[in-house]
């Protein structure tokens, strides 16, 4: 099956110079008048060389962070990578999959959903002091829970301790209102954005939403194109 983008291009572009130099790298894609989903999910925007670079992301990151919602919306199951990754990922010195990392105030998951039963690494549950005790306690037997924060999950805190435990290289999936968190907090390093030849109109989110106003100027570091799709990397 051919495909949009020799796998050299792709770890050529996203690869970073130091992997033990911590950096919170978030991949999101919208359509050209900016909306983060076409019916309710992302689905509707993305296509094969979306999920090319998607995989490279995913095969080059310690961690994976999700926001609970998107997770909901996507149904996530456990975070396992291809049989190409595993053999990458063996021959570069990592762990076969990344850790998949939880975003969620309300823990409203369920432990025998397959995002932790069928999970290769345990799961971490990022939440707040806060959050609901009783679900806590049902959730600590199927993943790490890491407390980060009084009422909100703090994302400074987040990202610490996220290296602190030895993944330094953060990749997140979104959705909007944990990125919109992140890009309050002023913690993204870079932000890799696919803009999908699309005018989606309607009412759909943007990939930050319920966010404080950030402003954050950021650096066009690279562009690869796939027909009509474009592939932003940018830097703060
Ligand atoms: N275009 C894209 O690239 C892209 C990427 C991902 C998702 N999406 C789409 O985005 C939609 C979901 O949007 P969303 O904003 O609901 O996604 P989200 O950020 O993944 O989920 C929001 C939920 O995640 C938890 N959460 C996020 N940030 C948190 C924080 N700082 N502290 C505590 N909990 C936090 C909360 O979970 P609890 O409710 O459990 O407390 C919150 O209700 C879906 O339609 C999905 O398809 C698009």
């Amino acid at each position: 099956m051919s495909t949009a983008f020799a796998e050299t291009e792709l770890l050529d572009a996203y690869t970073v110079a130091d992997r033990s130099e911590p950096h919170l790298r978030a991949n999101m894609i919208a359509s050209i008048d900016g909306a983060a989903t076409h019916q309710g999910l992302s689905g509707g925007l993305n296509g094969p060389a979306d999920k090319q670079v998607f995989d490279v992301l995913r095969r080059l990151a310690d961690v994976v962070l999700v926001g609970a919602g998107t997770l909901r919306a996507e149904g996530y199951g456990g975070l396992r990578l291809g049989q190409a990754d595993v053999t990458w990922r063996r021959e570069h010195g990592l762990a076969d999959h990344p850790v998949l990392a939880v975003v969620s105030s309300r823990l409203a998951l369920e432990p025998s959903s397959p995002l932790f039963t069928q999970a290769p690494r345990r799961p971490l549950l990022i939440t707040h002091e806060q959050s609901p005790s009783q679900q806590r306690a049902l959730l600590q037997e199927v993943a790490d829970v890491l407390v980060c924060g009084r009422e909100a999950v703090d994302p400074v805190r987040l990202r610490e301790e996220l290296v602190a435990r030895g993944m330094p290289q953060i990749l997140c999936e979104g959705g909007p209102h944990l990125l919109g968190t992140l890009a309050g907090a002023d913690v993204l390093d870079e932000l890799c954005l696919t803009v999908s030849p699309l005018i989606e109109g309607g009412e759909a989110i943007r990939i930050t939403r319920d966010a404080p106003v950030a402003h954050l100027p950021v650096r066009l570091a690279g562009v690869l194109r796939a027909e009509d799709m474009l592939f932003l990397r940018y830097l703060r």
